[in-house]
């Protein structure tokens, strides 16, 4: 038996001990019909509410209530591990499931909502679901190399309907960095800033099933949302879980 206790609390928000398991419980069926319950959070703030959970978001995507917004940035079918830069060394060295599974959690997610956007990559771009609308981060300086020359773009894919409809550009000019936060391929919290503001309204829930170090979270407790993120390895969801219990972030 896993007993489950809280390791830090005070008004920041609770690391939980005891399940650091990857999958979850039988589905109802398997377990003889019984109620099937999500796992013991990794992390919780039910003041701001907040939820991490230290899982494969395949199985936890299906025991989700409905969200108001899916905010993700999938892993983008480049391994990590063979290449290893500086900067993946230094922040803890590679990210898993870096293969199509962005395209089938997207599919999956939009069962759970009716706004979904998603950084897809530019390798995986064409396997995603046909989304309604396509935007960029454009990067005049560069993001990536490829065969006929520097990549300038980050394509982000949307699904369903801007609320409050389409009065702004859909696509932003960056010149934002990421932060060396211990995660190799962080997305700026400008980036994600943005996003959460035109992608959902203040009180509404987003949910981020590859969560990283949580940059979708923080920006989304920020911004007055509740947020939940699902990530497969534990040492990022630590990492996320000191980011979203900092007051204020500089
Ligand atoms: C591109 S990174 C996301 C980075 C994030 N946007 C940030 O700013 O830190 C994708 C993340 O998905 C995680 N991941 C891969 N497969 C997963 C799965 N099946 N379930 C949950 N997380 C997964 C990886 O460990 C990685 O941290």
């Amino acid at each position: 038996m896993v007993i489950v206790r809280p390791k830090v609390d005070q008004g920041k928000g609770v690391v939980w001990e005891g399940f650091h398991g990857n999958r979850v419980p039988l589905p109802p069926e398997a377990d003889g019909g019984g109620e099937v319950s999500l796992p013991k959070p990794f992390y919780e703030d039910t003041r701001a509410g907040i939820v991490i959970y230290n899982a494969d978001c395949r199985d936890i995507l299906p025991h989700l209530p409905k969200v108001d917004l899916v905010l993700t940035d999938p892993p983008y079918g480049v391994n990590f591990k063979g290449k290893e830069t500086k900067h993946t060394k230094s922040s803890g060295g590679y990210i898993s499931g870096d293969s199509d599974i962005g395209p089938n959690v997207v599919s999956l997610a939009l069962e759970k909502t009716t706004r979904c956007i998603v950084f897809p990559g530019n390798r995986l771009l064409h396997s995603y679901p046909a989304p309604a609308d396509i935007g960029c981060i454009f990067c005049p300086s560069g993001a990536g190399r490829g065969p006929w020359g520097f990549t300038c773009f980050n394509p982000i894919l949307f699904y369903g309907k801007r609320p409050g409809g389409p009065t702004s550009p859909s696509s932003m000019k960056s010149f934002h960095t990421s932060d060396d936060v211990g995660h190799p391929c962080p997305k700026p919290m400008e980036w994600l800033s943005w996003l959460v503001s035109i992608g959902s309204r203040v009180n509404e829930t987003v949910l981020d099933p590859f969560m990283g170090s949580g940059t979708t979270l923080r920006a989304a407790k920020d911004l007055g949302r509740k947020a939940i993120g699902i990530e497969i390895e534990e040492k990022y969801c630590e990492i996320a879980a000191k980011r979203l219990a900092q007051e204020v972030l500089f």
